[in-house]
């Protein structure tokens, strides 16, 4: 096969972050694995069809340890401070590490465990639309989306609820990386407010104890030795942001996309059984995470008869492969009552969204209550203005709604 011409995945362009699936289009019907660049102009082989990215995600030869890419600007572009410790998450290690990792907080994930959490969810929901109701206006993103995971995650974890704004802020200034080059001065000070805030709160819960997921972390590490101080720090760091963004970008992105099409609005609106399909439609039709997910090429690979060098990062399309006429019959419309709709927003095998059972409720919980309480919903801005957040994590920046006050 001749050398490809990398495409640019131009996120500095809002009509290519506004619309990113003709350019996906085009990048699948050119070929099963493209040559792009993406974000801090890295290199990438991106992954475009559904079967293949199926298989690329459970290829044990394509690593999640950055420190497997041959592109030493991977772990250099990470700031000092997050090195170390951010490295040793489960999102980022391989077996036999990940599966140690992701054992000690799996049960507190399972469908039954997180199905117990909806009368709490449902509350938190309802509390923030409260405050709205009455006006009849809001954005629900700033109002809405973002203190809803942030608030549901915080609690499970047991972060307390007056510190939970700062850990926002932190969050919010890390994860604004991905367009331009990230300013590192800006990232590393947020991460060493996190890392000291985070340092702080597992004190903490050595010396009291509750029956929340850090305290049970912390016995984990002190008592049975099961994981580092470092790898303590990096578990709960990666379960307040892993679940935090992406899902402010399913309840933005479902509202948004529902308001842009008022024949779904009509048949969910009739019809609320229908919500968890919608949502698994909102996902598959525009996901929080595109292009998608990043792995390694840990030796000489063949994906789809494309040969990839060892180190190569390897972009699993996930958000091109959720939109492929082959897996997906009319891809680009919208269809809440889709049947077999196994989309890869969640990505697949070892590393499959550990929070996806989580995410599902709330965005069902939050999308669902939004349509029963705030009647005559209505876009207050031109839905080409929408901003969306740029890079890796897409979604609507902010909202505005307006919708019949006190109902
Ligand atoms: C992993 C997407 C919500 C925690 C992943 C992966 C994807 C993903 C694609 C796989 C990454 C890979 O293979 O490298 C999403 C989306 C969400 C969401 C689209 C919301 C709509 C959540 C929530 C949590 C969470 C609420 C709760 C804490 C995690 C964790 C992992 C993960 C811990 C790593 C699993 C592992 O490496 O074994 N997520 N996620 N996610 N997600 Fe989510």
């Amino acid at each position: 096969m001749s050398e490809q011409q990398p495409t640019l995945l131009p996120y500095a362009d809002p009509a290519f972050v506004a619309d990113p699936f003709p350019l996906y289009r085009q990048l699948r019907e050119d070929g099963p694995v493209r040559r792009v660049v993406v974000a801090g102009g890295l290199d990438a082989w991106l992954v475009t069809r559904y079967e293949d990215g199926l298989a690329a995600l459970s290829d044990s030869r394509l690593s999640s340890d950055v420190r497997d890419a041959s592109d030493s600007r991977i772990p250099r572009q990470l700031p000092e401070t997050e090195r170390d410790s951010m490295l040793s998450n489960m999102l980022r290690t391989d077996p036999p590490d990940h599966t140690r990792l992701r054992r000690l907080v799996s049960q507190a994930f399972t469908a039954r465990r997180v199905a117990g959490m909806r009368p709490r969810i449902q509350a938190i929901t309802d509390g923030l639309l409260d405050a709205v109701v009455p006006v009849g206006r809001a954005d629900l993103v700033a109002d809405f989306a973002l203190p809803l995971p942030v608030t549901v995650i915080s609690e499970l974890l047991g972060v307390p609820v007056d510190e939970r704004r700062d850990f926002q802020q932190w969050t919010d200034r890390m994860l604004r990386r991905g367009v331009e080059p990230p300013d590192p001065a800006v990232v590393n000070e947020a991460w060493q407010h996190m890392r000291a805030y985070l340092t702080g709160l597992i004190h903490a819960k050595r010396s009291h104890p509750g029956d929340d997921l850090l305290s049970g972390l912390v016995a984990a590490r002190d008592a049975q030795q099961r994981l580092s101080e470092d790898e303590l720090i990096a578990m709960v760091f990666l379960l307040l942001v892993a679940g935090y963004i992406t899902t402010v970008n399913l309840i933005g992105t479902g509202i948004a996309t529902l308001l842009a099409h008022p024949d779904q609005l009509d048949l969910l609106r009739c019809d609320p059984e229908l919500l968890p399909g919608a949502v698994e439609e909102f996902l598959r039709y525009d996901g929080p995470v595109s292009p998608g997910i990043a792995r390694f090429a840990r030796e000489d690979v063949e994906i789809a008869g494309v040969a990839v060098p060892r180190g190569a990062t390897v972009l699993i399309g996930s958000a091109v492969a959720d939109r492929d006429p082959e897996r997906f019959p009319d891809p680009d419309r919208l269809d809440i009552t889709r049947k077999d709709n196994a989309h890869l927003a969640f990505g697949h095998g070892i590393h499959y969204c550990l929070g996806a059972p989580l995410a599902r409720l709330e965005g069902q919980i939050a999308i669902g209550t939004v349509l029963r309480r705030l009647p005559g919903l209505a876009l207050a801005a031109d839905p080409d203005g929408i901003r969306r957040r740029p890079g890796g994590l897409r979604g609507p920046e902010s909202l505005p709604v307006t919708f019949t006050p006190g109902g």
